[in-house]
Protein backbone atom coordinates (compact mmCIF):
# COMPACT_ATOMS: atom_id res chain seq x y z
CA UNK A 1 0.00 0.00 0.00
CA UNK A 2 1.22 3.29 -1.01
CA UNK A 3 1.15 6.60 0.79
CA UNK A 4 -1.66 9.75 0.05
CA UNK A 5 0.07 12.76 0.46
CA UNK A 6 -1.75 16.20 0.60
CA UNK A 7 0.40 19.25 -0.99
CA UNK A 8 -0.75 23.14 -0.67
CA UNK A 9 0.73 25.14 -3.01
CA UNK A 10 0.93 22.06 -5.40
CA UNK A 11 1.37 24.08 -9.05
CA UNK A 12 4.75 26.16 -7.13
CA UNK A 13 8.62 25.74 -7.97
CA UNK A 14 8.06 23.01 -4.69
CA UNK A 15 5.45 21.84 -5.02
CA UNK A 16 5.33 20.36 -8.42
CA UNK A 17 8.64 18.58 -8.27
CA UNK A 18 7.20 17.11 -5.07
CA UNK A 19 4.19 15.52 -6.55
CA UNK A 20 5.86 14.25 -9.66
CA UNK A 21 9.06 12.83 -7.75
CA UNK A 22 5.93 10.98 -5.29
CA UNK A 23 4.28 10.03 -8.32
CA UNK A 24 7.36 8.49 -9.38
CA UNK A 25 7.58 6.24 -6.23
CA UNK A 26 4.07 4.99 -6.57
CA UNK A 27 2.57 7.16 -4.17
CA UNK A 28 -0.72 9.67 -4.81
CA UNK A 29 -0.93 13.06 -4.43
CA UNK A 30 -4.55 15.46 -3.55
CA UNK A 31 -2.67 18.94 -4.55
CA UNK A 32 -4.18 22.51 -4.54
CA UNK A 33 -3.31 25.74 -5.25
CA UNK A 34 -5.00 29.43 -5.84
CA UNK A 35 -2.26 30.02 -8.82
CA UNK A 36 -1.21 32.97 -6.72
CA UNK A 37 2.21 32.61 -7.93
CA UNK A 38 2.35 29.94 -10.48
CA UNK A 39 0.08 28.15 -12.96
CA UNK A 40 -1.19 24.43 -14.06
CA UNK A 41 1.19 24.44 -16.76
CA UNK A 42 3.80 23.19 -13.60
CA UNK A 43 1.48 19.94 -14.02
CA UNK A 44 0.03 19.78 -17.20
CA UNK A 45 2.40 16.35 -17.71
CA UNK A 46 0.74 14.78 -14.41
CA UNK A 47 -2.85 16.23 -14.76
CA UNK A 48 -4.07 13.45 -16.44
CA UNK A 49 -2.63 10.38 -14.22
CA UNK A 50 -4.90 8.60 -11.85
CA UNK A 51 -1.95 9.42 -8.92
CA UNK A 52 -2.55 12.66 -9.14
CA UNK A 53 -5.97 14.57 -8.11
CA UNK A 54 -5.67 18.63 -8.38
CA UNK A 55 -7.82 21.49 -7.16
CA UNK A 56 -7.92 24.92 -7.39
CA UNK A 57 -8.52 26.19 -4.03
CA UNK A 58 -7.32 28.93 -1.42
CA UNK A 59 -5.44 27.49 1.74
CA UNK A 60 -7.25 30.62 3.20
CA UNK A 61 -10.63 29.43 2.52
CA UNK A 62 -12.52 27.85 4.83
CA UNK A 63 -15.21 26.49 3.37
CA UNK A 64 -12.48 24.99 0.51
CA UNK A 65 -10.23 23.51 3.15
CA UNK A 66 -12.63 21.85 4.31
CA UNK A 67 -13.66 20.28 0.83
CA UNK A 68 -10.08 19.14 1.21
CA UNK A 69 -10.55 17.47 5.09
CA UNK A 70 -13.64 15.90 3.11
CA UNK A 71 -11.67 14.08 0.38
CA UNK A 72 -8.88 13.00 2.67
CA UNK A 73 -10.85 11.50 5.62
CA UNK A 74 -12.97 9.19 2.11
CA UNK A 75 -9.53 8.57 0.71
CA UNK A 76 -6.75 8.03 3.36
CA UNK A 77 -8.53 4.47 4.74
CA UNK A 78 -7.21 3.07 1.58
CA UNK A 79 -3.44 4.17 2.31
CA UNK A 80 -0.48 2.74 4.61
CA UNK A 81 0.52 6.06 5.51
CA UNK A 82 -0.47 9.52 5.06
CA UNK A 83 1.12 13.03 4.97
CA UNK A 84 0.75 16.58 4.72
CA UNK A 85 3.19 19.10 3.05
CA UNK A 86 2.75 22.80 3.17
CA UNK A 87 4.09 24.29 0.39
CA UNK A 88 1.82 26.97 -0.08
CA UNK A 89 3.29 30.61 0.85
CA UNK A 90 3.74 34.13 -0.37
CA UNK A 91 7.13 34.07 -0.95
CA UNK A 92 8.35 36.04 -3.02
CA UNK A 93 11.04 39.44 -1.65
CA UNK A 94 8.01 41.44 -3.80
CA UNK A 95 5.43 40.54 -1.62
CA UNK A 96 7.46 40.05 1.92
CA UNK A 97 6.53 43.84 2.70
CA UNK A 98 2.71 43.26 2.06
CA UNK A 99 2.67 42.02 5.99
CA UNK A 100 -0.92 41.28 6.48
CA UNK A 101 -1.15 38.80 3.39
CA UNK A 102 2.44 37.31 3.98
CA UNK A 103 0.76 36.51 7.74
CA UNK A 104 -2.78 35.15 6.59
CA UNK A 105 -1.16 32.60 4.10
CA UNK A 106 2.14 31.96 5.93
CA UNK A 107 1.17 31.73 9.24
CA UNK A 108 -2.97 31.66 9.95
CA UNK A 109 -2.60 29.19 6.95
CA UNK A 110 -0.05 26.79 8.03
CA UNK A 111 -1.52 26.47 11.84
CA UNK A 112 -4.90 25.58 10.00
CA UNK A 113 -3.76 23.41 7.85
CA UNK A 114 -1.98 21.61 10.32
CA UNK A 115 -4.58 21.71 12.44
CA UNK A 116 -6.37 19.43 9.93
CA UNK A 117 -3.51 16.97 9.18
CA UNK A 118 -3.98 16.80 13.10
CA UNK A 119 -7.24 16.19 12.64
CA UNK A 120 -7.47 13.85 9.91
CA UNK A 121 -5.08 11.67 12.06
CA UNK A 122 -1.99 11.96 9.25
CA UNK A 123 1.04 11.06 10.08
CA UNK A 124 3.16 13.45 9.44
CA UNK A 125 3.34 17.16 8.25
CA UNK A 126 6.18 19.28 6.66
CA UNK A 127 6.85 22.73 6.98
CA UNK A 128 8.02 24.49 4.14
CA UNK A 129 10.40 27.31 6.29
CA UNK A 130 13.16 29.15 4.81
CA UNK A 131 16.89 30.02 5.57
CA UNK A 132 15.45 33.93 5.74
CA UNK A 133 15.51 33.39 9.21
CA UNK A 134 18.71 33.58 9.83
CA UNK A 135 18.24 37.29 9.11
CA UNK A 136 21.58 38.88 9.50
CA UNK A 137 23.38 36.03 11.14
CA UNK A 138 23.24 33.86 8.09
CA UNK A 139 26.63 32.70 8.04
CA UNK A 140 29.43 31.60 10.18
CA UNK A 141 32.29 29.94 10.12
CA UNK A 142 31.31 26.29 9.22
CA UNK A 143 27.75 27.10 7.98
CA UNK A 144 24.89 28.67 10.77
CA UNK A 145 23.37 25.38 12.49
CA UNK A 146 20.03 25.07 13.18
CA UNK A 147 20.38 25.71 17.07
CA UNK A 148 22.55 28.75 16.33
CA UNK A 149 21.14 31.95 17.87
CA UNK A 150 19.15 34.99 15.30
CA UNK A 151 19.97 37.87 14.92
CA UNK A 152 16.83 39.32 13.22
CA UNK A 153 16.18 42.71 11.57
CA UNK A 154 12.59 44.39 12.82
CA UNK A 155 10.34 46.50 11.72
CA UNK A 156 12.87 49.57 12.64
CA UNK A 157 15.08 48.11 9.66
CA UNK A 158 12.48 46.74 7.18
CA UNK A 159 9.17 45.21 6.52
CA UNK A 160 10.44 42.40 4.65
CA UNK A 161 11.58 40.36 7.93
CA UNK A 162 7.73 39.85 8.42
CA UNK A 163 8.08 36.92 5.90
CA UNK A 164 10.93 35.61 7.91
CA UNK A 165 9.53 36.44 11.56
CA UNK A 166 6.03 34.48 10.20
CA UNK A 167 7.84 31.34 9.10
CA UNK A 168 9.55 31.10 12.58
CA UNK A 169 6.11 31.40 13.92
CA UNK A 170 5.74 28.09 12.32
CA UNK A 171 8.29 26.49 13.55
CA UNK A 172 7.17 26.46 17.01
CA UNK A 173 3.63 25.57 15.85
CA UNK A 174 5.62 22.77 14.36
CA UNK A 175 7.62 21.76 17.48
CA UNK A 176 4.31 22.07 19.75
CA UNK A 177 1.96 19.61 17.63
CA UNK A 178 5.04 17.16 17.74
CA UNK A 179 6.13 17.55 21.62
CA UNK A 180 2.37 16.77 22.63
CA UNK A 181 2.18 14.25 20.71
CA UNK A 182 -0.06 15.35 18.28
CA UNK A 183 1.28 14.68 15.17
CA UNK A 184 4.99 13.71 13.96
CA UNK A 185 6.73 15.98 11.29
CA UNK A 186 9.71 18.85 11.54
CA UNK A 187 10.33 22.40 9.18
CA UNK A 188 12.65 22.76 6.66
CA UNK A 189 14.81 26.03 6.51
CA UNK A 190 15.53 26.17 2.54
CA UNK A 191 17.87 28.59 1.45
CA UNK A 192 17.75 30.00 -2.34
CA UNK A 193 16.01 27.74 -4.31
CA UNK A 194 16.17 27.29 -8.19
CA UNK A 195 14.60 25.33 -10.88
CA UNK A 196 14.98 25.35 -14.79
CA UNK A 197 11.27 26.28 -15.22
CA UNK A 198 11.36 28.75 -12.73
CA UNK A 199 10.20 31.94 -14.69
CA UNK A 200 9.16 34.66 -12.48
CA UNK A 201 11.04 37.68 -13.25
CA UNK A 202 11.52 38.82 -9.55
CA UNK A 203 13.83 35.94 -8.71
CA UNK A 204 17.77 36.27 -9.72
CA UNK A 205 18.33 33.42 -12.15
CA UNK A 206 15.35 33.84 -14.24
CA UNK A 207 16.12 37.44 -14.02
CA UNK A 208 19.63 37.28 -15.20
CA UNK A 209 19.27 34.87 -18.00
CA UNK A 210 15.88 36.78 -19.35
CA UNK A 211 17.85 40.08 -19.25
CA UNK A 212 21.03 38.60 -20.77
CA UNK A 213 19.12 37.16 -23.22
CA UNK A 214 16.99 39.91 -24.44
CA UNK A 215 19.20 42.83 -23.40
CA UNK A 216 22.57 42.00 -22.89
CA UNK A 217 22.13 43.99 -19.48
CA UNK A 218 21.51 42.91 -16.22
CA UNK A 219 20.47 45.45 -13.82
CA UNK A 220 21.50 44.37 -10.16
CA UNK A 221 20.67 45.95 -6.68
CA UNK A 222 23.63 47.59 -5.40
CA UNK A 223 24.09 44.72 -3.15
CA UNK A 224 24.96 42.71 -5.63
CA UNK A 225 28.29 44.17 -5.35
CA UNK A 226 29.05 42.34 -2.19
CA UNK A 227 26.54 39.46 -1.51
CA UNK A 228 27.09 36.06 -1.74
CA UNK A 229 25.05 33.16 -2.12
CA UNK A 230 24.48 29.62 -2.27
CA UNK A 231 21.67 27.75 -4.74
CA UNK A 232 20.02 24.91 -4.11
CA UNK A 233 18.62 22.74 -7.16
CA UNK A 234 14.74 21.91 -6.65
CA UNK A 235 14.96 18.54 -7.54
CA UNK A 236 17.78 18.37 -4.29
CA UNK A 237 15.24 20.13 -1.98
CA UNK A 238 12.58 17.77 -2.88
CA UNK A 239 14.87 15.08 -2.28
CA UNK A 240 15.40 16.71 1.52
CA UNK A 241 11.96 16.64 2.01
CA UNK A 242 11.07 13.22 0.88
CA UNK A 243 14.47 11.90 2.98
CA UNK A 244 12.98 13.59 6.74
CA UNK A 245 9.65 11.44 5.48
CA UNK A 246 11.67 8.13 5.00
CA UNK A 247 13.44 8.63 8.21
CA UNK A 248 10.60 8.63 11.16
CA UNK A 249 12.90 9.61 13.63
CA UNK A 250 13.85 12.89 11.23
CA UNK A 251 10.19 13.70 12.22
CA UNK A 252 10.64 15.21 16.10
CA UNK A 253 9.39 18.75 15.46
CA UNK A 254 12.50 20.71 15.09
CA UNK A 255 14.20 22.12 12.37
CA UNK A 256 16.76 21.01 9.06
CA UNK A 257 18.87 23.35 6.62
CA UNK A 258 18.76 22.54 3.47
CA UNK A 259 21.46 24.10 1.17
CA UNK A 260 24.10 23.66 -0.80
CA UNK A 261 28.06 24.97 0.19
CA UNK A 262 28.76 26.01 -2.73
CA UNK A 263 28.90 30.19 -2.27
CA UNK A 264 29.01 32.44 -5.58
CA UNK A 265 29.14 36.04 -5.43
CA UNK A 266 25.99 37.39 -7.53
CA UNK A 267 28.57 39.42 -10.34
CA UNK A 268 30.22 35.59 -10.55
CA UNK A 269 26.16 34.00 -11.19
CA UNK A 270 26.37 36.22 -13.96
CA UNK A 271 29.38 35.05 -15.52
CA UNK A 272 28.23 31.72 -15.32
CA UNK A 273 24.97 32.37 -16.45
CA UNK A 274 26.44 34.55 -19.69
CA UNK A 275 28.47 31.31 -20.11
CA UNK A 276 25.42 28.55 -20.39
CA UNK A 277 23.97 30.62 -22.92
CA UNK A 278 26.84 31.47 -24.71
CA UNK A 279 26.64 35.10 -24.05
CA UNK A 280 30.03 36.38 -24.15
CA UNK A 281 29.04 40.33 -24.10
CA UNK A 282 27.30 42.24 -21.56
CA UNK A 283 26.98 45.31 -19.19
CA UNK A 284 25.89 45.48 -15.23
CA UNK A 285 24.36 48.11 -14.04
CA UNK A 286 23.26 48.62 -10.22
CA UNK A 287 20.45 50.19 -9.29
CA UNK A 288 18.42 50.69 -5.86
CA UNK A 289 19.11 49.03 -2.35
CA UNK A 290 17.65 46.18 -0.20
CA UNK A 291 18.07 46.71 3.47
CA UNK A 292 18.21 44.37 5.73
CA UNK A 293 19.81 41.67 3.58
CA UNK A 294 22.98 39.60 4.75
CA UNK A 295 26.00 40.00 2.67
CA UNK A 296 26.07 35.84 2.65
CA UNK A 297 24.27 33.22 3.98
CA UNK A 298 25.61 29.78 4.42
CA UNK A 299 24.04 27.19 6.19
CA UNK A 300 25.56 23.75 7.94
CA UNK A 301 23.42 20.46 6.69
CA UNK A 302 25.10 18.47 8.69
CA UNK A 303 22.20 18.00 10.92
CA UNK A 304 19.93 16.63 8.00
CA UNK A 305 22.96 14.60 6.50
CA UNK A 306 23.67 13.19 9.50
CA UNK A 307 20.01 11.85 10.48
CA UNK A 308 19.19 11.33 6.74
CA UNK A 309 22.13 10.78 4.24
CA UNK A 310 20.65 13.46 2.38
CA UNK A 311 23.02 15.38 0.18
CA UNK A 312 22.63 17.68 -3.24
CA UNK A 313 23.65 15.88 -6.08
CA UNK A 314 22.97 18.71 -8.78
CA UNK A 315 26.15 21.56 -8.89
CA UNK A 316 24.97 25.57 -10.01
CA UNK A 317 27.06 24.50 -13.41
CA UNK A 318 24.87 21.56 -13.98
CA UNK A 319 21.83 23.55 -12.35
CA UNK A 320 22.51 26.33 -14.53
CA UNK A 321 22.97 24.51 -17.81
CA UNK A 322 19.55 22.83 -17.13
CA UNK A 323 18.26 26.24 -16.54
CA UNK A 324 19.71 27.47 -19.95
CA UNK A 325 18.38 24.80 -22.00
CA UNK A 326 15.00 25.43 -21.02
CA UNK A 327 14.87 28.46 -21.56
CA UNK A 328 16.20 28.66 -24.98
CA UNK A 329 13.39 25.81 -25.24
CA UNK A 330 10.93 28.72 -24.18
CA UNK A 331 12.22 31.48 -25.98
CA UNK A 332 14.34 30.33 -28.92
CA UNK A 333 16.83 32.36 -27.87
N1 LIG B 1 12.13 29.10 -3.40
C1 LIG B 1 12.93 29.35 -2.39
O1 LIG B 1 14.06 29.79 -2.58
C2 LIG B 1 12.49 29.10 -0.99
C3 LIG B 1 13.42 29.37 -0.01
C4 LIG B 1 13.05 29.18 1.29
C5 LIG B 1 11.80 28.69 1.60
N2 LIG B 1 10.89 28.43 0.63
C6 LIG B 1 9.56 27.94 1.05
O2 LIG B 1 9.25 26.75 0.34
C7 LIG B 1 7.85 26.69 0.10
C8 LIG B 1 7.61 26.50 -1.37
O3 LIG B 1 8.14 27.61 -2.06
P1 LIG B 1 8.29 27.65 -3.62
O4 LIG B 1 9.66 28.01 -3.94
O5 LIG B 1 7.69 26.44 -4.20
O6 LIG B 1 7.41 28.95 -3.93
P2 LIG B 1 6.30 29.16 -5.04
O7 LIG B 1 5.82 30.58 -4.93
O8 LIG B 1 6.80 28.68 -6.34
O9 LIG B 1 5.15 28.19 -4.55
C9 LIG B 1 4.21 28.54 -3.57
C10 LIG B 1 2.85 28.20 -4.13
O10 LIG B 1 1.86 28.54 -3.16
C11 LIG B 1 0.74 29.02 -3.86
N3 LIG B 1 -0.09 29.80 -2.93
C12 LIG B 1 0.15 31.02 -2.40
N4 LIG B 1 -0.87 31.40 -1.63
C13 LIG B 1 -1.77 30.38 -1.65
C14 LIG B 1 -3.04 30.18 -1.05
N5 LIG B 1 -3.59 31.11 -0.25
N6 LIG B 1 -3.71 29.04 -1.32
C15 LIG B 1 -3.16 28.09 -2.14
N7 LIG B 1 -1.98 28.22 -2.73
C16 LIG B 1 -1.28 29.36 -2.49
C17 LIG B 1 1.32 29.86 -5.00
O11 LIG B 1 0.40 30.07 -6.04
C18 LIG B 1 2.50 28.98 -5.40
O12 LIG B 1 2.13 28.08 -6.42
C19 LIG B 1 7.27 28.00 0.65
O13 LIG B 1 6.75 27.77 1.94
C20 LIG B 1 8.46 28.91 0.75
O14 LIG B 1 8.29 29.87 1.77
C21 LIG B 1 11.22 28.62 -0.68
Amino acid sequence: MSTLFVISGVTGMTGNELARKMIKRGDHVIGFDNFFASSLDTVRDILDKSEFKFYEMDLNSKKEMMDIRNQVLEKSRFYKKLVYVNCAAVVHTEHFYHVYQTYQTNVEGMKNFLEQAIEVNADAFINCSTSEVYSMQSWSENGVREDDYILMATAENSQRTSYAAGKLLTEFFMKDAVDQGKIKGCSMRFANVYSKNERYPKHIIPHIMNSLAKNRRVVLLENSRKNRRTFLHNSDSCDAVLAVIDHESALDGTVYNVATQEEVTILDLVKRCAKVLHIEQYDIVFEGYRESDPERRILSTEKLQRRTGWEPKITLEEGLKMCAGSYKKGMEI
